[in-house]
């Protein structure tokens, strides 16, 4: 291949580009990927020692006069140079490309949709963090260490420990702790969140899942109170009147201490696999404050009361659009979210 020749070719071709289009072309075809001064430069490694530095230099320095050239010609044209109106022409009459957009996951927009409830209701809604510490997850809610309570709650324990050992929170009652420890009562409260337990999931259970924690502290509370607000509460979620039970249970953090239930709305109370045939699922526990969580929060007893709750957001979900299986919600199935 002739250096000379093809240097020759270029000058010209630079010459008689005309706009910037033309200048391109013309880079391309010497030092585009394929192109002849690029191959030449490829071409030098299998030159014997002696041809590669002399033909090398003359090459080189060809490739430093090419760009000063295009560099300067492209000084000659303005942008509009290379502007053709034919090419450029667009049919605005055409319709426009549909984008396609997602949508809230049926347990956020539920539980949007609790939060209003409540904030109706009168409650503020507070937050507090996933990673606790064991003294907010467990003591502070009169569960002490070796405590056999610990036991309900199978949990992520996680390695990173710093002063106290930390965890994945079974629940969002540790935010009543702290809400407490900050504000002093009369008080309305809810907090919804991420909880996590290690166990075995089935039709409804889950590791990760949703909860609302409700907490009510005045002079005068009753279990009377609970029950108006629990029960205007189902009705205000599910647009009717819901049928509920309370049943006794044990919680360290309440005394007396009970379940909520709601007669299961999936199959009309016969029984289903979801209310595990029983025509009754558990939707909350629920309790009045233990005298050892007000002490825990240097309240006094003596001056106050009130109850406390929590509410699995799944469960409601899965009541109020009649979904048969937990795990259905964290699948990310396209075709499943997008009926909601
Ligand atoms: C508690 O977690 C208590 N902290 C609730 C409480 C708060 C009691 C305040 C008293 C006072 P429990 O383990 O029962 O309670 O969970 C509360 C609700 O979460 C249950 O009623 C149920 O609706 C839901 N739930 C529990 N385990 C799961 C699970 N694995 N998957 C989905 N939902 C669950």
């Amino acid at each position: 291949m002739d250096i000379k020749d093809i240097k020759n070719r270029a000058e010209k071709d630079i010459k008689s580009a005309q706009n910037i289009n033309d200048l391109d072309k013309v880079f391309q075809k010497y030092l585009g990927k394929k192109g002849q001064l690029t191959q030449v430069l490829h071409l030098l490694k299998d030159l014997p020692e002696e041809e590669k530095k002399k033909t090398g230099k003359i090459a080189n320095q060809f490739k430093k006069e090419f760009l000063i050239k295009t560099e300067n010609q492209k000084k000659n044209f303005s942008d509009t140079d290379s502007y053709n109106p034919k090419s450029e022409w667009i049919d605005v009459t055409l319709p426009g490309k549909k984008i396609s957009t997602g949508h809230l996951n049926p347990i956020t927009q539920v539980k949007r949709e609790v939060e209003d409830i409540f904030e109706r209701l009168g409650f503020s809604v507070v937050e507090g963090p996933e990673v606790e510490s064991e003294k907010y997850n467990f003591d502070a809610l009169n569960i002490p260490k070796n405590h056999p309570a610990r036991d309900m709650w199978d949990t992520f324990w996680i390695k990173y420990q710093e002063k106290e050992k930390l965890l994945l929170r079974t629940h969002t009652s540790p935010v009543q702790i702290r809400y407490m420890e900050k504000h002093n009562p009369p008080l309305r409260i809810v907090a919804p969140g991420r909880v996590f337990r290690y166990e075995a999931t089935d039709a409804s259970h889950e590791i990760n899942f949703y909860h609302i924690e409700g907490l009510m502290i005045d002079k005068n509370i009753s279990i009377a109170n609970f029950k108006a607000i629990i029960e205007r509460f189902f009705q205000m979620f599910f647009k009717k009147s819901v049928k509920i039970r309370l049943r006794p249970s044990y919680f360290p953090f309440t005394e007396p201490s009970f379940e909520v239930d709601i007669g299961c709305l999936v199959c009309g109370g016969k029984g289903c696999s979801v209310c595990s045939q029983r025509g009754w699922l558990e939707m909350a526990g629920a309790g009045m404050v233990h005298p050892k969580v007000f002490k825990a929060v240097k309240l006094n007893p003596k001056n106050w009361q009130g109850f406390a709750f929590g509410l699995g957001l799944d469960r409601l979900t899965m009541m109020k659009y009649k979904i048969d299986d937990v795990r259905l919600l964290y699948g990310g199935d396209l075709k499943f979210l997008q009926q909601f």
